[in-house]
């Protein structure tokens, strides 16, 4: 086999999405400790106080305690190169997540076994669902009271219309939870429980159902449920199919305690096992690039700008989708039409960055960027000049009315709105001539508006005057002719604007206004997303 080959057969690049308080720091924090990333991991409460969890950039996630962008750790695992995409829970920066999916291969769905099936999780779920993600189940906090695995079981086969086969079935519920058993290989893991709180790789017991050990070790009660359990699920159970878990219809089922570390290692070791390794993309034309064409290519997901605020970089994240990326390597920039250098391209570990001298397809790389990508740019070696299908772009549903506090302060400002534009943070628009320059920003929620204000502040020195506008429904404007666009300028229910790439977009108070607008402008037509883009 090949360089390529083997190298993309052993990479997996998944995202973990949940409600949040699910326990998704949790999780991959323990992910790394059994990766030998980290040694010790930090107890959330501990991180609370003194320590953040290793994906906690930005300082404002140390102060509001939430984790507001989305960062990509690397570890390996028993031959393994391990990429995990951290989503951001708070669901006000749903965009982002949505984004960072476009950069998996597969997502793990975390649960919280007392709650079940939260609203964040469906948004997510679907969003998964409808590229065909591979997904997999985590149940987390099985170390308290929850509701029955069997009841979970059912709630996402209802909620979520997908199919279930549960791998790891939990040997003990309601604080009593003891071990798995495998369904797949038929093998017990009992759990020695420490004094480290989870902060250590925990001691295990293999065996079988049978062997003395196992048994010896059990209550005579979570043994026979156990087994009742099995038979049950052996007998009216979906049966496992690995190419409808490969096509997103069938979820692999996994129990576990992040906190205490109890399954965590079994479902790494299995998810390594069923999970794809990185996949074949859609282009813009229709065709596919499969991940072993030698040809390098590469897309940007994400952008963020002033992760060290000591050096004020800005940096782009990229997902390599085929091809060899090595350090130095100039590559076509479709979008600007020029051949850029990948210098210092850059892989991440919680704040300790490395430099890449070589990656493969799968791989995210970051690299300080100039100033000129933008979210879902296509790089690829001259001779592809290749364009990935684009991004879903989500329409804003909030609307305010940006200025500096400081008019000196004008060129900081604007500096740093059209950064966050161009970061997916913020969607820009402005005012046709009304005389001074007027920024129109639309965000989904509105902690996005919180995020800007302080990030303008501590990252461009630059203070808001913030005017929040009525407007909740925003709709790209096409029209037979450019006069009936005109028309539609002077509205007393409306305002035009346009956006970043001089699209024009009418904002409203509500959708009775749109149909209002459409019958007296004969012509015109609303899309919900730019004419471009895709639609989620
Ligand atoms: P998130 O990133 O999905 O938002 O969740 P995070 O990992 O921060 O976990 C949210 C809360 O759930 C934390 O508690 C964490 O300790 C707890 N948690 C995570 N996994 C487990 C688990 O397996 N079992 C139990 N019992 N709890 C778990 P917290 O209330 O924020 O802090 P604390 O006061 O409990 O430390």
């Amino acid at each position: 086999m090949g360089e390529l080959l083997e190298k993309i057969a052993k990479r997996r690049t998944f995202a973990i999405i949940s409600h949040p308080d699910a326990g998704k720091t949790t999780l991959t924090e323990k992910l790394l400790l059994y990766g030998g990333a980290i040694h010790l991991a930090g107890s959330v409460k501990a991180r609370k106080s003194n320590k953040h969890a290793v994906s906690d950039w930005m300082e404002i996630e140390k102060q509001r305690g939430i984790s507001v962008t989305s960062s990509v750790l690397q570890f390996d695992y028993d031959g393994y190169r391990v990429n995990i995409l951290d989503t951001p829970g708070h669901q006000d920066f749903s965009e982002d997540t949505y984004r960072t999916l476009m950069a998996a291969d597969s997502a793990v769905m975390l649960i919280d076994a007392a709650k079940g099936v939260e609203p964040q999780t469906k948004k997510l779920f679907w969003v998964c669902h409808r590229r065909h993600l591979p997904i997999f189940t985590f149940i987390n906090k099985l170390d308290r009271f929850g509701r029955k695995p069997l009841d979970l079981m059912t709630e996402v086969e209802e909620v979520l219309g997908i199919k279930v086969y549960p791998i790891d079935w939990p040997i003990g519920i309601d604080g009593r939870y003891k071990g798995v058993y495998n369904r797949l290989t038929r093998e017990v893991s009992l759990f020695q429980a420490d004094t480290s709180h989870g902060s250590k790789q925990l001691a295990v017991i293999k065996g079988r159902l049978e062997d003395e050990q196992i048994r010896s070790r059990l209550e005579d009660e979570i043994y026979q449920t156990l087994l009742d359990d099995i038979d049950l699920l052996d007998m009216a159970g979906e049966d496992f199919n690995q190419d409808q878990v490969n096509r997103g219809e069938l979820t692999p089922m996994f129990f576990g305690s992040a906190m205490t570390n109890f399954g965590v290692q079994e479902f790494l070791e299995r998810f390594l096992k069923l999970s794809p390794q990185p996949q074949p993309r859609q282009l813009q034309n229709g065709e596919i690039l499969q991940p072993d064409n030698e040809s390098f290519s590469a897309f940007i997901f994400k952008i963020q700008a002033n992760m060290n605020p000591a050096h004020r970089d800005r940096i782009s994240f990229m997902r390599i989708c085929s091809g060899i990326f090595e350090k130095g390597m100039m590559v076509y920039h479709l979008q600007s039409g020029k051949m850029i250098k990948l210098a210092q391209p850059q892989q991440f570990m919680a704040q300790e960055r490395t430099i890449v001298e070589k990656a493969y397809p799968g791989d995210i790389i970051g690299i300080f960027d100039p100033g000129v990508f933008g979210i879902g740019d296509s790089l690829s070696d001259e001779k592809l000049k290749l364009q990935f299908e684009d991004f879903p772009v989500f329409p804003p549903e909030i609307f305010a009315r940006v200025q500096p506090k400081d008019s000196l302060k004008r060129k900081q400002f604007e500096k740093g709105i059209l950064q966050l534009s161009q970061e997916g943070a913020i969607q820009v628009f402005q005012q046709k001539d009304i005389g001074v320059e007027s920024f129109i920003v639309g965000v989904v929620g509105t902690l996005q508006l919180e995020v800007l204000d302080y990030r303008l502040q501590n990252e461009y020195s630059a203070q808001l005057v913030l005017n929040q506008l009525s407007y909740t429904v925003a709709r790209w404007v096409s029209a037979e002719n450019p006069e009936q666009i005109e028309a539609i300028k002077g509205l007393d229910n409306g305002m035009l604007v346009y956006d970043k790439k001089d699209r024009p977009v009418i904002l409203v108070n509500n959708e009775w206004a749109l149909n209002w607008i459409l019958e007296r402008n004969p012509g015109l037509a609303f899309l919900s997303v730019p004419p471009d883009a895709a639609k989620v």
